[in-house]
């Protein structure tokens, strides 16, 4: 039987014709857990970043859903570590995570269609405990001997629960009718064997279903912020089902991953590349702490930087942190290369090309370099490993001036590959960063390249800063800076007719933009206060010359996009 089992493990979903899994004994499932015993202490060197070691990790199993991203995030937020897989990950992927529960997430299809993705057979079968959410619960139904047809009509939007059972574990703590949020077409028509309904809708019979195995399914979505309770509910998962005791932090984490970067580097030289960025920043920060002097950081300054930023950085890991630091002023190739270029793509493509040639000079110049670390951070990952036959329009190519790693053929090292954007400021505060880094709004690799519509010069470059600068003062200074995904002044190429004094201008219009997002997938134009953003055209009109009109961008994104380039 364990032969077998070996071989079911390479990444088989345990599928029958139907996609009906069979529940397997005491010793399979004793086979199970004695691999992933002896898997734990085997990574490969690509996976020396991943934090395991004996922390407990609750694992979400993707099926293509939009919020797969979003529950793992709800999951870290009750301080214990998430990791999102593919639905097809073999077991040896999961195992040294040491899982202590599974969460099916949501997806776009029906279950019972023919080529629909199934959760693989070790999630049954390590019996560990179940969370399926939507497609998710519909799986557990599928797979383990229900039934799920289409509903005759989608039910979307808020709908209040009632639980059908008294002292269900996942409701612990919370009124009996809970607002929840739906988003779903099937239905489950028959429960599989073993389990009983917990909950309804008016729309819905089983919104919630489980058996005494710890498999729960719940049709509608606790990790979006539209079911006010469900953080809850995914926190009485992890506790009280799983067991999990929350104990993953960022001080826990500097701990780990500075261990595993000392590992990983031995007594081997890294380089890493500086953009001011609070993502570069702690990475940075964290390996140094790992291994000192072994690092080198270089930082290149493209001239395309808002006001004080070169010196800011230098201030802070040259003399802050006493980091080694090699500082590059490349403005004069930057702009020569740029000059006349008002395509925005090609502005991309000339400012990431000319970083890795001004990297790689520098890094040259440094002698043997054996690893190069980067902020990738978990989104990126995931985002890159989506492998959906989805076809995804390029809308901007977003070069990253950090993202070096197929030209530098170095080996890397990648701390934050799985922590989220709001994980890594925490992990910098741990490390003593300053707040005002930690806080940084994310500013684009090609600079203010793409903030001056049309051609850059220095003079434009010079108006821009001065006008951004003020963007930047009077938010502050209105306490909104943290509120905001971004804000910031764009440099038009149009120009107006006004009047100063008793005088004719004629000068440059610029354009705020101010957006509130999660992720910069979506935003929204922030609802400024009139107040603030009076004295914003106010200081601008006044204090730079060349501009005479200030026009706020209320657009979206979509149809929108944040940058205007
Ligand atoms: P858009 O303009 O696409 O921007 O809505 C979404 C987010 O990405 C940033 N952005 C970039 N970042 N290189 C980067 O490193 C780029 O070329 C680039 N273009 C946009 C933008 O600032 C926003 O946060």
């Amino acid at each position: 039987m364990v032969e077998d089992k070996e071989e079911r493990l390479e990444g088989d979903t345990g599928r029958t014709d139907s996609g009906r899994v069979a529940i397997s004994g005491d010793a399979e499932v004793a086979a199970y857990l004695k691999i992933a015993e002896e898997r734990r202490g085997e990574q490969s060197p690509a996976e020396v970043e991943r934090p395991v070691a004996d922390r407990e990790a609750v694992i979400v199993v993707d099926f293509g859903s939009q919020y797969s991203w979003l529950i793992a995030r709800r999951v870290r937020e009750c301080k214990v570590y998430c990791e999102v897989i593919p639905h097809d990950a073999p077991w040896e992927r999961v195992a040294p995570l040491n899982p202590k529960g599974f969460i099916l997430s949501g997806g776009p299809g029906g279950v019972y269609e023919a080529d629909a993705p199934l959760a693989p057979a070790y999630v049954y079968e390590s019996r560990l405990p179940v969370l399926g959410i939507c497609y998710g619960i519909h799986l557990l139904a599928h797979q383990l001997g229900g039934k799920v047809v289409p509903g005759s009509k989608r039910e979307y939007g808020l709908a209040i629960l009632h639980q059908s059972e008294m002292n269900t574990p996942l409701f612990a703590g919370l009124p009996s009718d809970l607002p929840v949020w739906m988003s779903h077409g099937d239905r489950i028509e028959e429960m599989p064997p073993g389990f009983v309904s917990l909950a309804y809708t008016e729309n819905c019979p089983i919104a919630a279903m489980g058996n005494d195995q710890g498999f729960i399914g719940v049709q509608f979505h606790p990790e979006v912020a539209h079911t006010p309770q469900g953080k809850a509910m995914l926190q009485n998962f992890l506790y009280r089902i799983c067991g999990c005791s929350g104990t993953w932090t960022a001080g826990s984490f500097v701990n780990e991953s500075t261990q595993r970067i000392k590992e990983q580097v031995g007594s081997g030289r890294v380089i890493c590349a500086l953009s001011g960025g609070v993502d570069s920043a702690v990475t940075a920060t964290l390996v140094n702490k790992a291994i000192g002097d072994q690092l080198t950081c270089i930082f290149v300054n493209h001239g395309l930087l808002r006001r004080q930023e070169p010196e800011r950085t230098n201030l802070t890991f040259q003399k802050h942190l006493k980091m080694n630091l090699i500082s590059i002023d490349a403005s004069d190739r930057f702009l020569e290369r740029l000059r006349g270029v008002i395509d925005p793509e090609e502005k991309r493509h000339i400012i990431g090309e000319e970083f890795v040639k001004v990297f790689e000079e520098e890094a040259g110049k440094i002698g043997r370099v054996d690893f190069l670390a980067q902020g990738t951070l978990y989104p990126d990952v995931i985002e890159s490993a989506h492998t959906g036959n989805r076809e995804v329009a390029t809308i901007k190519t977003h070069h990253n001036v950090g993202g070096l790693p197929s030209i530098m053929n170095l080996a890397l090292v990648e701390p934050l590959r799985y922590l989220f954007k709001d994980e890594v400021r925490e992990v910098g505060l741990a490390l003593g960063l300053p707040q005002d880094m930690v806080w940084r709004q994310p500013f684009p690799g090609p600079g203010l390249a793409i903030r001056i519509i049309g051609d850059v010069t220095r003079e434009r470059l010079e108006i821009l800063r001065a006008a951004d600068w003020i963007v930047m003062n009077e938010i502050k200074k209105a306490n909104l800076y943290r509120q905001l995904w971004q804000a910031f002044a764009v440099l038009t190429p149009v120009k107006s007719v006004g009047v100063m004094g008793d005088s004719r201008t004629y000068g440059y219009m610029v354009a705020v933009r101010a957006v509130t997002s999660d992720d910069a997938m979506t935003a929204d134009w922030a609802r400024l206060p009139y107040e603030v953003l009076a004295h914003i055209s106010n200081r601008i009109v006044n204090e730079v010359p060349e501009v005479n009109r200030v026009v706020y961008d209320i657009s979206s994104k979509p149809p929108s996009t944040i940058e205007w380039e």
